[in-house]
């Protein structure tokens, strides 16, 4: 691909830079994990009753583990466990020895909390810079840092990794948005970091003040915590003139920078096994699938010491595929969403990612979009809203709907009404955004956080 200006970047680090993990080769890796991945059974298993309970109901034992394959036969652990035992039941540790703790918001009931080790807040660090260093960022760079800052792991877990590679960062977090776009004016970052909803947010009010998006400092957008489509990385990367690069991550096994894709082929996210060994397994029956297909992610950590995490359930729909950048590491491709976020409409399976797609190929609307599911009778119903762009005329409008409505029906199979309204007209996100408002009389049941 030839790029111009400053998207020419794109530049694999050298390989001196890269970790040692990140070169080894994949016997010595799958050995590396081995005996990680027993250490972290055996310390789940005698220090965590919940993990002692688990294993004993399912007759395993960490010693049953004599090979990767084998983590197959141990139970699975879900978000319901961590609020179960809430706050501090997971803990292998005692309470003293944990330096940090961070917490899902949870929409009802109990957050979920986890902690970290000293030697835990490290490795995170450790992959944090791995992370940022994949996406192309170098010691030297000024980082702005948008995500939330506070019990949310994306604002200090890109910190300190960004501090441990030697950036500078400069630690906005989200919200009040005129002065995000006078820092990243004043203070010239060459990455930023943060939701790629919220950094929508941010080009409209570079916009709105009349400042050309693509003529700022910025070279490398790292987004994350929320799904996003090929399709906006590419309105990303034309609207702002950078490498937009994908970040993966979630509190229960650490936060942002489990897996993280690589600037030279952005082809899906490296996951960082020295630290976090992938399963994908059918999300139905939890059986492990092969390689490369289609399921439910499942994480176990390697080194965490505060709050060792096995086969934790993330919800996230996605493959397992082989490596590229770093031939070693195994990636996981782009994730096209939770299974919680599914919607089923009259028997029908629609991702509100399937929805950004088309709006986004389809010309004269803006890529703010809410999806609303309400009861007509008895069966359900999905509005969608859709901005238009500001240059777009009134009689796109109708045209534009139309077409969203006709490549919903084609490509997913179900009608849905689409409306076109006024730019500026619906809430944006500070942070990770609800695109869904389920608005049904009787909700469906389903993990809501
Ligand atoms: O969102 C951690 C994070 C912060 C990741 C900053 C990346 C950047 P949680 O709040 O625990 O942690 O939410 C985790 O967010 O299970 C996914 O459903 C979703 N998610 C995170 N990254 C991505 C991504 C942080 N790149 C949940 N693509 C996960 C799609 C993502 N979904």
């Amino acid at each position: 691909m030839t790029t111009t200006g400053r998207r020419r970047l794109g530049e694999p680090p050298h390989p001196a830079q890269l970790d040692p993990a990140e070169r080894m080769p994949l016997e010595e890796l799958r050995a590396l994990q081995l005996d990680r991945l027993r250490w972290s059974l055996r310390h789940a298993y005698e220090n965590v009753p919940h993990y002692r309970q688990a294993f004993d109901a399912a007759g395993v034992h960490p010693d049953d583990c004599r090979e990767l394959a084998d983590l197959a036969h141990f139970p699975t652990t879900s978000k319901a466990d961590l609020r179960d035992n809430y706050p501090f039941g997971m803990f292998a540790v005692p309470r003293e020895q944990v330096r940090r703790v961070h917490a899902s918001s949870g929409t009802t009931g109990r957050p979920t909390v986890v902690g970290y080790t000293e030697g835990d807040l490290a490795t995170w660090a450790t992959v944090m810079a791995r992370s940022i260093r994949a996406a192309g960022g170098r010691p030297g760079d000024v980082l702005h840092n948008a995500y939330g800052y506070g019990l949310f792991t994306g604002g200090l877990g890109a910190h300190y990794g960004a501090e441990a590679l030697g950036c500078t960062v400069v630690p906005v977090s989200g919200g009040m948005t005129p002065r995000q776009v006078q820092l990243i004016t004043d203070f010239r970052p060459r990455v930023v970091m943060v939701t790629p909803s919220y950094m929508l947010t941010v080009v409209d009010e570079f916009e709105r003040q009349g400042i050309d998006p693509r003529s700022t400092s910025l070279e490398i957008g790292i987004f994350g915590a929320e799904p996003w489509t090929e399709q906006m990385r590419r309105e990303m990367e034309e609207r702002l003139d950078i490498q937009a690069v994908d970040i993966y991550g979630l509190s229960e096994v650490m936060g942002p920078g489990v897996a993280q894709e690589c600037v030279e082929t952005k082809d899906g996210l490296h996951v960082w096994e020295d630290h976090f060994y992938p399963e994908v397994v059918d999300p139905l029956t939890g059986e492990v699938l092969p390689e490369g297909e289609q399921g439910e992610l499942v994480l176990t950590s390697l080194t965490k010491e505060a709050m060792p995490v096995v086969r934790y359930r993330t919800r996230d729909l996605t493959r397992l595929l082989p490596g590229t950048a770093r031939p070693g590491m195994r990636r996981i491709e782009k994730i096209t969403g939770r299974s919680d976020d599914m919607i089923i409409l009259r028997g029908v399976n629609l991702f509100p990612t399937q929805v950004e797609e088309i709006v986004l190929r389809t010309p004269g609307l803006s890529p703010h979009f809410a999806l609303e599911l309400t009861t007509r009778g008895r069966l359900d119903h999905l509005t969608c809203r859709i901005e238009a762009r500001p240059d777009t005329p009134p009689d796109r409008r109708d045209p534009a709907a139309a077409e969203v409505a006709q490549a919903v029906k084609d490509t997913v199979g179900t009608s849905i009404d689409v409306v076109v309204v006024d730019p500026e007209s619906l809430p944006r996100s500070v942070g990770k955004l609800k695109r869904l408002h389920d608005l049904r009389e009787r909700p469906a049941t389903g993990d809501p956080a």
